[in-house]
Protein backbone atom coordinates (compact mmCIF):
# COMPACT_ATOMS: atom_id res chain seq x y z
CA UNK A 1 0.00 0.00 0.00
CA UNK A 2 0.98 3.39 -0.69
CA UNK A 3 1.99 5.48 2.07
CA UNK A 4 -0.39 8.19 2.91
CA UNK A 5 1.39 11.90 1.84
CA UNK A 6 0.34 14.78 4.56
CA UNK A 7 -1.06 17.48 2.08
CA UNK A 8 -2.13 20.91 2.32
CA UNK A 9 -6.46 21.20 2.13
CA UNK A 10 -6.55 23.13 -0.77
CA UNK A 11 -10.58 24.29 1.44
CA UNK A 12 -8.82 24.82 4.73
CA UNK A 13 -6.07 27.47 2.92
CA UNK A 14 -8.29 29.11 1.03
CA UNK A 15 -10.55 29.72 4.34
CA UNK A 16 -7.30 31.20 6.18
CA UNK A 17 -6.68 32.84 2.99
CA UNK A 18 -9.71 35.17 3.37
CA UNK A 19 -9.55 35.32 7.08
CA UNK A 20 -6.04 36.76 6.85
CA UNK A 21 -7.32 38.97 4.26
CA UNK A 22 -5.15 37.75 1.43
CA UNK A 23 -7.47 37.52 -2.36
CA UNK A 24 -5.49 34.68 -3.60
CA UNK A 25 -7.72 31.62 -4.74
CA UNK A 26 -7.43 28.04 -3.62
CA UNK A 27 -4.41 26.15 -4.19
CA UNK A 28 -3.98 23.68 -6.79
CA UNK A 29 -2.45 20.74 -4.47
CA UNK A 30 -1.22 17.20 -5.92
CA UNK A 31 -0.11 13.95 -4.67
CA UNK A 32 3.00 14.26 -7.07
CA UNK A 33 4.15 16.21 -10.18
CA UNK A 34 7.72 16.81 -11.44
CA UNK A 35 7.89 20.41 -10.14
CA UNK A 36 5.55 22.72 -9.60
CA UNK A 37 7.60 25.14 -11.03
CA UNK A 38 6.86 23.79 -14.35
CA UNK A 39 3.53 23.45 -13.63
CA UNK A 40 2.97 26.76 -12.49
CA UNK A 41 5.47 28.41 -15.47
CA UNK A 42 2.69 26.15 -17.79
CA UNK A 43 -0.53 27.34 -15.69
CA UNK A 44 0.77 31.38 -17.31
CA UNK A 45 -0.17 29.80 -20.36
CA UNK A 46 -3.95 29.70 -19.67
CA UNK A 47 -3.64 33.18 -18.34
CA UNK A 48 -3.12 31.94 -14.20
CA UNK A 49 -3.04 35.58 -12.00
CA UNK A 50 -0.88 36.32 -9.58
CA UNK A 51 -1.88 34.22 -6.22
CA UNK A 52 -2.16 30.82 -8.22
CA UNK A 53 -0.16 28.31 -5.99
CA UNK A 54 0.81 25.22 -7.02
CA UNK A 55 1.44 22.49 -4.21
CA UNK A 56 2.93 18.52 -4.41
CA UNK A 57 3.74 16.35 -1.99
CA UNK A 58 6.41 14.81 -3.99
CA UNK A 59 8.46 16.84 -6.76
CA UNK A 60 9.90 13.97 -9.16
CA UNK A 61 12.20 16.48 -10.99
CA UNK A 62 12.23 18.88 -8.45
CA UNK A 63 14.79 22.26 -9.96
CA UNK A 64 17.17 23.59 -7.54
CA UNK A 65 19.18 27.15 -8.55
CA UNK A 66 22.26 26.82 -11.30
CA UNK A 67 20.75 24.00 -12.87
CA UNK A 68 20.96 21.55 -10.06
CA UNK A 69 17.98 19.40 -9.02
CA UNK A 70 16.29 19.60 -6.03
CA UNK A 71 15.35 16.23 -3.80
CA UNK A 72 11.50 16.36 -2.48
CA UNK A 73 10.49 13.07 -1.46
CA UNK A 74 7.11 11.97 -0.98
CA UNK A 75 5.46 13.79 2.01
CA UNK A 76 8.75 14.99 3.47
CA UNK A 77 8.27 18.62 2.27
CA UNK A 78 5.84 21.60 1.13
CA UNK A 79 7.23 22.37 -2.65
CA UNK A 80 4.99 25.00 -3.69
CA UNK A 81 5.47 27.59 -6.80
CA UNK A 82 3.50 30.41 -6.91
CA UNK A 83 2.65 32.94 -9.98
CA UNK A 84 3.39 36.32 -9.82
CA UNK A 85 2.40 39.00 -12.62
CA UNK A 86 3.73 42.43 -13.17
CA UNK A 87 5.90 42.95 -10.24
CA UNK A 88 7.78 46.15 -11.13
CA UNK A 89 11.43 44.81 -9.98
CA UNK A 90 11.74 40.88 -10.42
CA UNK A 91 15.01 40.82 -9.32
CA UNK A 92 13.59 41.21 -5.96
CA UNK A 93 11.23 38.46 -5.88
CA UNK A 94 14.22 36.12 -4.50
CA UNK A 95 14.74 38.31 -1.59
CA UNK A 96 11.42 38.98 -0.96
CA UNK A 97 10.07 35.13 -0.78
CA UNK A 98 12.62 34.16 1.82
CA UNK A 99 11.61 36.77 3.81
CA UNK A 100 8.04 35.76 3.74
CA UNK A 101 9.12 32.30 4.76
CA UNK A 102 10.86 33.88 8.01
CA UNK A 103 7.63 35.97 8.25
CA UNK A 104 5.36 33.01 8.39
CA UNK A 105 7.53 30.65 10.25
CA UNK A 106 7.48 33.84 13.22
CA UNK A 107 4.08 33.94 12.61
CA UNK A 108 2.97 30.52 13.32
CA UNK A 109 5.29 29.90 16.24
CA UNK A 110 8.49 27.94 13.99
CA UNK A 111 11.77 28.01 14.48
CA UNK A 112 14.08 30.82 13.97
CA UNK A 113 15.15 31.11 11.00
CA UNK A 114 17.93 33.79 8.78
CA UNK A 115 18.00 34.16 5.32
CA UNK A 116 22.10 33.32 3.90
CA UNK A 117 22.10 35.56 0.85
CA UNK A 118 20.96 35.75 -1.98
CA UNK A 119 17.39 33.48 -0.82
CA UNK A 120 18.80 30.58 1.16
CA UNK A 121 16.35 30.18 4.49
CA UNK A 122 18.82 28.83 7.41
CA UNK A 123 17.56 27.22 10.82
CA UNK A 124 19.63 28.91 13.69
CA UNK A 125 21.86 26.25 13.37
CA UNK A 126 23.46 27.45 10.29
CA UNK A 127 22.12 24.43 8.20
CA UNK A 128 19.70 25.09 5.03
CA UNK A 129 15.85 24.42 5.93
CA UNK A 130 14.47 25.81 2.58
CA UNK A 131 15.29 27.19 -0.77
CA UNK A 132 14.28 29.09 -3.25
CA UNK A 133 13.92 28.76 -7.26
CA UNK A 134 12.21 32.21 -9.33
CA UNK A 135 11.72 31.59 -12.38
CA UNK A 136 10.62 33.80 -14.74
CA UNK A 137 8.44 33.15 -17.61
CA UNK A 138 9.54 33.41 -21.04
CA UNK A 139 8.54 37.30 -22.71
CA UNK A 140 6.31 37.67 -25.27
CA UNK A 141 7.73 38.94 -28.20
CA UNK A 142 7.32 42.71 -28.76
CA UNK A 143 6.81 43.44 -24.98
CA UNK A 144 9.55 45.44 -23.59
CA UNK A 145 8.90 46.72 -20.16
CA UNK A 146 8.22 45.22 -16.84
CA UNK A 147 4.00 45.06 -18.09
CA UNK A 148 3.33 41.80 -19.20
CA UNK A 149 6.00 39.43 -17.07
CA UNK A 150 5.57 36.98 -15.52
CA UNK A 151 7.39 34.83 -12.92
CA UNK A 152 6.84 31.49 -10.78
CA UNK A 153 7.79 31.65 -6.94
CA UNK A 154 9.10 28.26 -6.29
CA UNK A 155 9.66 27.03 -2.42
CA UNK A 156 11.03 24.48 -0.88
CA UNK A 157 10.57 24.20 2.60
CA UNK A 158 11.84 20.67 4.29
CA UNK A 159 9.47 19.67 6.53
CA UNK A 160 9.76 16.32 8.34
CA UNK A 161 12.97 14.75 7.30
CA UNK A 162 15.10 13.24 9.84
CA UNK A 163 18.80 13.39 10.64
CA UNK A 164 19.40 10.44 8.40
CA UNK A 165 16.79 10.93 5.86
CA UNK A 166 18.06 14.63 4.84
CA UNK A 167 18.07 15.55 1.37
CA UNK A 168 21.50 16.57 1.25
CA UNK A 169 24.95 17.81 3.08
CA UNK A 170 24.58 20.80 5.58
CA UNK A 171 20.39 20.39 5.44
CA UNK A 172 17.95 20.35 8.44
CA UNK A 173 14.11 20.41 8.17
CA UNK A 174 11.39 22.40 10.09
CA UNK A 175 11.37 18.76 12.33
CA UNK A 176 15.29 18.81 13.49
CA UNK A 177 14.93 22.75 14.03
CA UNK A 178 11.89 22.88 15.88
CA UNK A 179 10.75 19.51 16.70
CA UNK A 180 6.79 20.11 15.94
CA UNK A 181 5.84 19.03 12.26
CA UNK A 182 3.57 21.80 11.31
CA UNK A 183 0.00 21.54 10.22
CA UNK A 184 0.81 21.92 6.32
CA UNK A 185 -2.35 23.61 5.54
CA UNK A 186 -1.62 26.45 8.06
CA UNK A 187 2.07 26.46 6.77
CA UNK A 188 0.99 27.13 3.52
CA UNK A 189 -1.50 29.82 3.87
CA UNK A 190 0.80 31.58 6.49
CA UNK A 191 3.88 31.43 3.57
CA UNK A 192 0.93 32.84 0.75
CA UNK A 193 -0.44 35.36 2.87
CA UNK A 194 3.30 36.18 3.75
CA UNK A 195 4.69 36.61 0.33
CA UNK A 196 1.55 38.70 -1.07
CA UNK A 197 2.27 41.12 2.44
CA UNK A 198 5.79 41.03 0.95
CA UNK A 199 4.66 42.03 -2.94
CA UNK A 200 2.87 44.93 -1.27
CA UNK A 201 5.16 46.23 0.80
CA UNK A 202 7.32 49.28 0.53
CA UNK A 203 10.91 47.90 -0.34
CA UNK A 204 12.88 49.88 1.42
CA UNK A 205 10.51 48.15 4.52
CA UNK A 206 11.56 44.65 3.41
CA UNK A 207 14.94 46.05 2.39
CA UNK A 208 15.54 47.09 6.14
CA UNK A 209 13.75 43.84 7.07
CA UNK A 210 16.02 41.72 4.71
CA UNK A 211 19.26 43.31 6.39
CA UNK A 212 17.76 42.17 9.75
CA UNK A 213 17.74 38.52 8.68
CA UNK A 214 20.03 38.02 6.64
CA UNK A 215 22.91 35.93 8.48
CA UNK A 216 25.05 36.34 5.80
CA UNK A 217 25.70 40.32 6.52
CA UNK A 218 29.14 41.03 8.55
CA UNK A 219 30.49 37.85 8.19
CA UNK A 220 33.80 36.86 5.95
CA UNK A 221 32.55 35.01 3.06
CA UNK A 222 33.68 32.72 -0.07
CA UNK A 223 31.32 33.00 -2.89
CA UNK A 224 31.05 31.14 -6.13
CA UNK A 225 30.23 33.35 -8.63
CA UNK A 226 28.17 31.96 -12.16
CA UNK A 227 31.32 32.30 -14.48
CA UNK A 228 33.25 29.71 -12.33
CA UNK A 229 35.27 32.25 -10.11
CA UNK A 230 35.66 32.06 -6.31
CA UNK A 231 35.53 35.54 -4.24
CA UNK A 232 36.20 35.61 -0.79
CA UNK A 233 35.99 38.60 1.50
CA UNK A 234 33.92 40.29 4.07
CA UNK A 235 29.76 40.61 3.47
CA UNK A 236 29.16 44.43 3.98
CA UNK A 237 25.78 45.13 3.21
CA UNK A 238 23.08 44.50 0.61
CA UNK A 239 22.46 47.37 -1.78
CA UNK A 240 18.86 48.66 -2.94
CA UNK A 241 19.17 46.67 -6.01
CA UNK A 242 19.68 43.56 -3.86
CA UNK A 243 22.97 42.61 -4.33
CA UNK A 244 25.69 42.04 -1.76
CA UNK A 245 28.39 44.27 -1.31
CA UNK A 246 31.77 42.47 -0.26
CA UNK A 247 34.79 43.92 0.63
CA UNK A 248 37.46 41.40 -1.04
CA UNK A 249 40.41 43.32 0.91
CA UNK A 250 41.03 46.26 -1.82
CA UNK A 251 37.46 47.69 -2.62
CA UNK A 252 33.80 46.97 -2.13
CA UNK A 253 32.70 44.62 -4.98
CA UNK A 254 29.31 44.52 -6.08
CA UNK A 255 28.11 40.77 -6.12
CA UNK A 256 25.15 40.35 -8.29
CA UNK A 257 24.47 36.46 -8.07
CA UNK A 258 26.37 33.70 -6.29
CA UNK A 259 26.36 30.74 -4.12
CA UNK A 260 28.16 31.86 -0.68
CA UNK A 261 29.87 28.53 -0.36
CA UNK A 262 31.27 29.45 3.39
CA UNK A 263 30.78 32.33 5.87
CA UNK A 264 32.72 32.85 9.45
CA UNK A 265 32.69 35.23 12.05
CA UNK A 266 35.23 37.50 11.53
CA UNK A 267 35.93 40.76 13.74
C1 LIG B 1 17.63 25.90 -4.26
O1 LIG B 1 18.42 25.34 -5.00
O2 LIG B 1 17.94 26.25 -3.11
C2 LIG B 1 16.25 26.22 -4.73
C3 LIG B 1 15.29 25.09 -4.48
C4 LIG B 1 13.86 25.39 -4.88
C5 LIG B 1 12.97 24.19 -4.70
C6 LIG B 1 11.53 24.50 -4.92
S1 LIG B 1 10.49 23.18 -4.41
C7 LIG B 1 9.12 23.93 -5.20
C8 LIG B 1 9.61 24.52 -6.49
N1 LIG B 1 9.57 23.55 -7.55
C9 LIG B 1 10.78 23.25 -8.02
O3 LIG B 1 11.00 22.45 -8.96
N2 LIG B 1 11.71 23.94 -7.33
C10 LIG B 1 11.12 24.80 -6.35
Amino acid sequence: MEPTVDLPDPAVVEEILRARGCPWPRPHVVTTTGSTNADALESLKSGADTGLCVVAGEQTAGRGRRGRSWVSDPGAGLWSSTVVRDYPQPARLPLLASLAVVDAARQIGGPVVHVKWPNDVLADDGRKLAGILVEAAAREPGVGSTAGSAAVVGIGINVDHGEKSLPAPGATSWRIAHSIVPDRSTLLAELLVALNNRLTTEWSQSLADYRRWCRTLGMGVEIDLPGGNRIEGRALDVDDEGHLIVDDGESPRTIVAGDVVHATIRT
